[in-house]
């Protein structure tokens, strides 16, 4: 993922890719290699999210490099195919959701990032994430996470593995859409 050639290539190749016995890998995205991601995760961002609720990439970096976090991104050799992000739930963020009495911050882990790029959607690559960090959260002893999801496939994804919903926001943070927080215990 060189500069100038990645958003072309990572828009283009991916369906070749993904027949071409290519080995698919997960990639811990930290502040070291961040710059090897940060265009295709960008371009990914504001493919998939409104303005105003779509992270930064001061937002990414305050994340990532928390030592707490765990952030994943799946490559198909050079290619980026998507990332999933989360760090321990806090208090602040049971407020945000209006969670109170509903969940605690006890061994729950809080996903807050998870977007498969655009033109590889559907082929199983937002579970796989999933079930990554699923499986990273469980190994650091996390009992429950607990998220925000949207009705356009990560609501179905979370459900699909046992997920509760908790509670459903209306036009979250204005963006016309309804988004539902939900908890999964590990
Ligand atoms: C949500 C997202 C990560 C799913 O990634 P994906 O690689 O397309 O998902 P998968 O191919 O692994 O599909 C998982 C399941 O969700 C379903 N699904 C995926 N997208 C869907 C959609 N838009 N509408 C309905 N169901 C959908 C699939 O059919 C599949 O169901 P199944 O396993 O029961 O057959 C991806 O659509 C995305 O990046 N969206 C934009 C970012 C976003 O909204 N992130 C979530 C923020 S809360």
């Amino acid at each position: 993922m060189q500069s100038g050639t990645e958003t072309y290539l990572t828009y283009c190749i991916p369906t070749r890719y993904m027949t071409s016995g290519q080995t698919i890998r997960f990639e811990d995205l930290t502040q070291d290699n961040w710059d090897e991601f940060d265009d295709t995760v960008m371009g990914s961002e504001e493919d998939s999210f409104p303005e105003n609720i779509m992270w930064e990439e001061e937002d990414f970096m305050e994340y990532i490099s928390r030592p707490d976090c765990i952030a994943k991104a799946l490559v198909s050799g050079e290619y980026y195919l998507g990332n999933v992000i989360g760090y321990p739930l806090t208090e602040e963020d049971i407020a945000d959701q209006r969670l109170e009495g509903m969940v605690t911050t006890d061994k729950t882990i809080h996903l807050i990032n998870i977007v498969v790029e655009h033109s590889t959607r559907m082929r199983g690559y937002g579970r796989m994430l999933l079930e990554e960090f699923i499986r990273c959260a469980k190994q650091q002893g996390y009992r429950r996470l607990v998220g925000n999801f949207r009705p356009n496939g990560s609501l179905h994804l979370i459900k699909s593995m046992g997920a509760k919903e908790l509670r459903m926001h209306k036009d979250w943070e204005g963006t016309d859409e309804d988004y539902i927080s939900c908890e999964l215990e590990l």
